[in-house]
């Protein structure tokens, strides 16, 4: 690789998410969130691993925001627990939950780091799951009211409101394959949730602007899809790989920026649903100005075409043995992932990266980018110095960053990247076995110490400079 140098205005962040890290699931008012019950649940995660008590960030978080100051980091990416601030998901906002952030957005904002808010990563408070969750339209409302709320107590704080993260986690995960809470395998519930979520984001980003000013900045945060043909010369194949990207990538980008659903889409999943949950207006109320889009990436997917009648296969990386989150992909066969790999169990490719984000500026001229997660978990060890020499996440984001340096200079619009994750936390159902922080943390001590890669990203971020 050659050195490269990020422009100036790049904003070098770090990124977390409240369920993951914050524990304390049951003081200051917090109310239950899918994610308690279902973690509660026997076998529903490695090892029986909760969040309730998780980096214990609830309690330290001066000493975290202390912590990204000495990295020099430029913004942090934090979500809001929806059933701190609002414990039943409807309501009166609980004081305390309000403070909490208050608190550490205003303790960020005088370290010189700029917050960027996720208002939704995934703990949705139980009593609107109770409700049916996603799969009922009431909870989009729901959320609206909630980010208005938010955006009145923080709206001169913060400058980018990120509505959702990851919506396709949320429904595929959450309501197909069952791996992520509430834990639910119906397939037409999957999509009507993930009609839901457009519609949820649709409706926060007018709520936000209407509390805050037409300029108020919103963004969405996707984990989109890259996926290969295994054989790039079968037509078949590249139908495959056609079909994922719009069960996965175009049900959002489709009304997001466009304000459609592609009819191919419609009919891949007739069998499953006629769509009436889209009612008159929403795609017109979904197709919000989006001031950045926000992308998560880690790895890619390669496809081939499977043959009526043959045995079901792999998930696509998404939970071993589980139910597909592919709904209506029963011909779409997912390979092994060739090393390699991740402690995920996911393929290391770099230029997958380069490719989604030099196609998200070709399709979209103009749509400001930022890399909102990218980030890799190592087995890692703690060496004989008390150290953690982790070399091999130092090379996943050297290289995931020069292809990011690459698409820039290719004319993307890249505005920033945030490592997953600043902590080592709770990585939804594989527990605390998986470990992505650049800084490590010792769940019995709840010490912090910076990784290897936390004094190499440091430099990054001071700098602006990759090495070769
Ligand atoms: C995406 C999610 O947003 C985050 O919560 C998760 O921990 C990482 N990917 C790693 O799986």
């Amino acid at each position: 690789m050659s050195p490269r140098q990020f422009p100036e205005s790049f904003v070098w962040g770090a990124a977390t998410a409240a369920y993951q890290i914050e524990g304390a699931a049951s003081e200051g008012g917090r109310g239950p969130s899918i994610w308690d019950t279902f973690s509660r649940t026997p076998g529903r995660t490695h090892g029986g691993d909760t969040g309730d008590v998780a980096a214990d960030h609830y309690h330290r978080w001066r000493e975290d925001v202390a912590l990204m100051s000495e990295l020099g980091l430029d913004a942090y990416r934090l979500s809001i627990s929806w059933p701190r601030v609002q414990p039943g998901g409807r309501g009166e906002l609980n004081p305390e939950g309000v403070a909490f952030y208050r608190d550490l957005v205003d303790a960020l904002l005088d370290a010189g780091i700029n917050p960027v808010v996720t208002l939704y990563h995934w703990d949705l408070p139980q009593e609107l799951e109770d409700a049916g969750g996603w799969a009922n339209r009431e909870t989009a409302y729901a959320f609206a009211d909630y980010a208005r709320a938010v955006a009145r107590e923080l709206g001169d704080r913060v400058e980018v409101w990120t509505t959702l993260n990851e919506p396709w986690c949320s429904a595929y995960l959450g309501y197909a394959s069952g791996v992520h809470a509430p834990g639910r395998t119906e397939p037409a519930a999957a999509l009507a949730a993930a009609h839901h979520l457009n519609l949820a984001h649709g409706l926060a980003a007018r709520a936000i602007r209407d509390e805050l000013g037409e300029e108020a900045n919103v963004s969405i945060t996707l984990n989109l899809h890259v996926t290969r043909p295994a054989d790039p010369e079968r037509p078949a194949d590249l139908e495959a790989a056609h079909e994922v990207d719009l069960v996965g990538n175009h049900i959002f980008l489709g009304p997001l920026l466009e304000g459609t659903y592609p009819v191919e889409l419609r009919q891949l999943t007739a069998h499953l649903t006629d769509w009436s949950f889209v009612r008159p207006g929403d795609l017109t109320l979904i197709r919000q100005r989006l001031d950045v889009l926000g992308v998560n990436y880690y790895s890619t997917n390669y496809v081939r075409r499977r043959e009526a009648g043959a045995p079901a296969g792999g998930t696509g990386g998404h939970g071993a043995g589980a139910a597909s989150p592919w709904v209506a992909l029963d011909r779409v066969e997912f390979l092994d992932p060739a090393g390699p790999l991740t402690d995920m169990g996911w393929n290391i490719e770099p230029e997958g990266l380069y490719e989604l984000l030099t196609a998200l500026d070709n399709a979209h001229e103009g749509l400001p980018l930022m890399v909102t997660e990218n980030g890799a978990a190592f087995p890692d060890a703690v060496a004989e110095d008390g150290q953690v020499h982790d070399a091999d996440r130092i090379d996943y984001l050297h290289r995931h960053l020069d292809a990011v340096a690459r698409a820039v200079e290719d004319g993307a619009d890249v505005r920033g990247y945030f490592v997953w994750s600043l902590l080592d936390n709770f990585e939804w159902a594989y527990g605390y076995a998986k470990r992505f922080g650049i800084v490590r943390v010792d769940y019995d001590t709840q010490v912090r110490t910076p990784k290897d890669s936390a004094r190499w990203y440091a430099q990054v971020a001071a700098t602006g400079e990759l090495p070769a």
